[in-house]
């Protein structure tokens, strides 16, 4: 059974959503945390709910579509806590347009903070993981990294992107005892579709149906702990959405028409 007391944990995306559910279930199993994402104001509350002392806390707020700063940042924690034994790349944000009503910024926006940051994030922990001798780092893709979708084109191609990274990568960093984990949740109730991006660079604002009846962020976090606790690579988590990634692998030809009928909200 992994201990995560005193462990230190590096939530991307804490602000919000899985992330924030994520910093809730490492607080409780004794974790000291270090929380990042835009808004400080949201990073305070969700400090403030994990009821952890101050000692065991550091709020690192930065924007994830510019993170030329990572090494600096990932100095910061190590000023302080000495070591980071988890990484949770999980910050980011979704897509609602037609790839031919979408711009070409909007498209390397996606790309930027859903896959470059991860990948400048990861860089400037490793080192850091190595001389310890050992980490984890988690991976929030999503089903849309496992096939594609209506009005996703650039989000289904970032999460795909980390896939065809964090898999490679993960061969490469095993032998200094770093482990991967890349999670593919399906619907999770959270603000994903509200703070999607439009064609005209605006966020969606709406909470798709299929979000409002999805399965917890909480529930999602529980499952996330499991996945590490059990050394898992890759696991999805979701409802009934998630028999699309068995479909397409097992009967491609069903899939192709099963994908056509959903509704992209
Ligand atoms: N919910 C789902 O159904 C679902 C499904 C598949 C995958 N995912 C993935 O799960 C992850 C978390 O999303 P969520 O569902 O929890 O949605 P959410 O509630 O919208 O949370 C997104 C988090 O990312 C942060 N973020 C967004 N853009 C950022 C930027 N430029 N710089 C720094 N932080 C940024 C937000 O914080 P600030 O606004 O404060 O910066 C917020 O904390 C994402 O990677 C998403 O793609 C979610």
């Amino acid at each position: 059974m992994i201990d995560f007391k005193d462990k230190v944990v590096w939530i991307t995306g804490a602000s919000s959503g899985i992330g924030e559910a994520l910093a809730f279930e490492f607080a409780k199993l004794g974790a000291r945390l270090i929380l990042s994402a835009r808004r400080e104001d949201e990073l305070k509350r969700v400090a403030d709910l994990t009821k952890l002392p101050e000692l065991d806390l550091m709020i690192l707020p930065f924007d994830l579509s510019d993170t030329k700063n990572a090494s600096g940042l990932t100095a910061q924690i190590i000023n302080k806590f000495g070591r980071i034994d988890i990484l949770v790349n999980n910050g980011g944000y979704s897509q609602r347009s037609e790839a031919m009503e979408t711009s070409i910024d909007i498209d390397r926006q996606l790309m930027e903070v859903n896959y470059f940051s991860y990948v400048s994030l990861t860089k400037a922990v490793l080192p850091y993981m190595k001389r310890q001798k050992g980490g984890q780092l988690i991976i929030i893709s999503s089903i849309a990294g496992k096939f594609g979708f209506f009005l996703r084109t650039s989000y289904s191609a970032a999460k795909h992107a980390l896939h065809g990274f964090f898999d490679s990568l993960r061969l490469e960093t095993e032998k200094y005892n770093i482990k991967t984990l890349i999670v593919c949740p399906g619907k999770i109730k959270t603000n994903v579709s509200n703070n999607a991006v439009t064609s005209s660079g605006e966020k969606h604002n709406e909470m798709d149906p299929s979000h409002e009846n999805a399965l917890s962020a909480e529930e999602c976090a529980k499952q996330i702990i499991t996945g590490i606790r059990k050394s898992k690579e890759e696991i999805y988590i979701g409802g009934k959405e998630i028999l699309m990634v068995h479909i397409r692998r097992f009967f491609p030809k069903l899939f192709a028409k099963l994908v056509r009928k959903q509704n992209p909200y």
